[in-house]
């Protein structure tokens, strides 16, 4: 029996919802621990591209899915989201979908705060999705926060939508000069998300521990990359969650002991959105050339993302934060055609050669990337389902990776779709 974790390794959008929806296949469960619809993982199946922000990728393969206490949940966007699946034939019935009861509401307020707050700071902006999950972390921390337990308590959550409410308006409105929000509306409005979720909303901790006992399978499906977790990551330009493996446990409610494997997904070059570090950015033909090749583009806003080469520093950060046992290489198809690919290896800052990601931005601000070259390969790959059939340099240049980061690539992909992999070692079976 075997429980995997998925894990982004870079600044997010690797490809863990296309290996997600692969290896539910061989899962009983999959599970989101942390975030909330910042994240947006695309499946493309049979040529048809689906996007989920909320509902854990497993969902097209119709296993259980379940939306851990970890997350922030913003209930409109989730019933938005099943409604839209269900319009597109895929079941998201109370049989599917399981939401923990300790999960965290995102309220109107946290998106009209996040979104005034990076408006007043101008250029000092982080650059989020605007989806208030920095806000509504906020509020989890400092205990102010809704769970879907007070949410479906109808007066309970009148109760306190009004208190927090004037706390929230004298801070809109005198400080970020930002509406007022409506008592009324809101609760109104909440009250008939509530009616709508209440069959799905569970303790998720019970009903895994049971499925655990049974001998199911879980996955567990990370959102964002180790880079951007809240004391991970490149501070203060991070989401605000732990995205590291070490929160699958605490989200979702399982001990450590259950976790059999944690997979890195490696995008084959790094991307970025959003402000903050990075080192190995490229502003030349070759960044412009992968952006538009990779159609590098946020599936959350629609923002382009930041291109650059790949960056084993980074990588090696993610191996010892994670635990990686293994790794999938995503859109290794983008990089043919280049006639030389670079790989960051360390950093050199100011004459001092580092190979630990610094955590002071000021320092990491003095880093210069230091490359080793390799050959590039003209064939276009996305066609090769064996791993003996690709270009000896394209093979040349996963070796290195395993080398750099001495951890075993159990998965290549070369195309968007389902079947555009080949799984050298299925970490289910192996
Ligand atoms: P996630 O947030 O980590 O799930 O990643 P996103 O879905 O935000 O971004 C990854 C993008 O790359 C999506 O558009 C995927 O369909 C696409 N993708 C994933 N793997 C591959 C691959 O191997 N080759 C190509 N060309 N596209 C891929
Ligand atoms: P997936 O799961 C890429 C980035 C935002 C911003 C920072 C903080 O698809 O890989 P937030 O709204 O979380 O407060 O924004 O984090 N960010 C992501 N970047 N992929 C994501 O998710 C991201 N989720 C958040 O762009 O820089
Ligand atoms: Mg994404």
């Amino acid at each position: 029996m075997s429980n995997i974790v998925i894990i982004g390794t870079q600044w997010g959008d690797e490809g863990k919802g296309k290996i997600v929806d692969l290896l539910s296949e061989y899962a009983d469960g999959v599970v989101r621990f942390q975030g909330g619809n910042n994240a947006g993982h695309t499946m493309v199946v049979k040529g048809e591209q689906f996007i989920s922000h909320l509902v854990p990728s497993g969902i097209l393969q119709q296993k259980t899915c379940y939306i851990g206490n970890g997350l922030v949940v913003d209930p409109e966007v989730l019933i938005g989201e099943i409604d839209y699946l269900e319009s597109n034939g895929v079941k998201v019935g109370p049989d599917q979908l399981r939401i923990s009861e300790k999960a965290h509401v995102i309220m109107p307020y946290h998106k009209s705060v996040d979104n005034a707050r990076e408006k007043l700071k101008g250029d000092n902006k982080i650059g989020t999705t605007g989806r208030g999950i920095g806000p509504c972390y906020e509020d989890k921390s400092t205990r102010r926060g809704i769970r879907f337990v007070e949410l479906l308590d109808r007066d309970l959550f009148a109760e306190r939508v009004r208190i927090i409410l004037d706390e929230k308006n004298f801070y809109l409105e005198k400080y970020l000069k930002a509406e007022p929000l409506d008592a009324d509306e809101i609760i109104d409005q909440y009250h008939a998300y509530a009616d709508r979720l209440k069959p799905y909303v569970t303790n998720v901790s019970v009903e895994l521990f049971n499925s655990l006992k049974k001998g199911k399978q879980l996955l567990f499906e990370g959102a964002q990359g180790t880079h951007l977790d809240i004391d991970h990551g490149t501070y203060p330009y991070v989401t605000s969650s732990n995205v590291v493996s070490g929160n699958a446990c605490c989200g979702s409610g399982i001990g450590p002991r259950e976790i059999n494997g944690v997979i890195g997904i490696v995008k084959a070059y790094t991307t970025r959105v959003g402000r903050g570090p990075f080192p190995s950015e490229l502003f030349d033909d070759i960044g412009d050339a992968i952006q538009k090749k990779g159609a590098e583009f946020g599936a959350t806003t629609g923002r382009r993302r930041r291109c650059g080469w790949l960056d084993t520093v980074i990588l090696k950060n993610a191996v010892r934060l994670n635990g990686l046992t293994g790794l999938a290489i995503t859109k290794l198809d983008i990089l043919g055609g280049l006639d030389a690919l670079k790989i960051c290896t360390s950093y050199d800052c100011n004459g001092t050669i580092i190979e630990d990601f610094p955590g002071n931005l000021n320092v990491l601000g003095e880093c210069k990337p230091v490359y080793e070259t390799l050959p590039g390969w003209p064939e276009d790959i996305s066609g090769i389902r064996n791993y003996d059939d690709l270009p000896e340099n394209t093979k040349r240049y996963l070796k290195r990776i395993e080398e750099l980061t001495d951890t075993p690539i159990q998965i290549v992909s070369v195309g968007p779709g389902r079947e555009e992999t080949m799984v050298l070692e299925n970490p289910f079976t192996q």
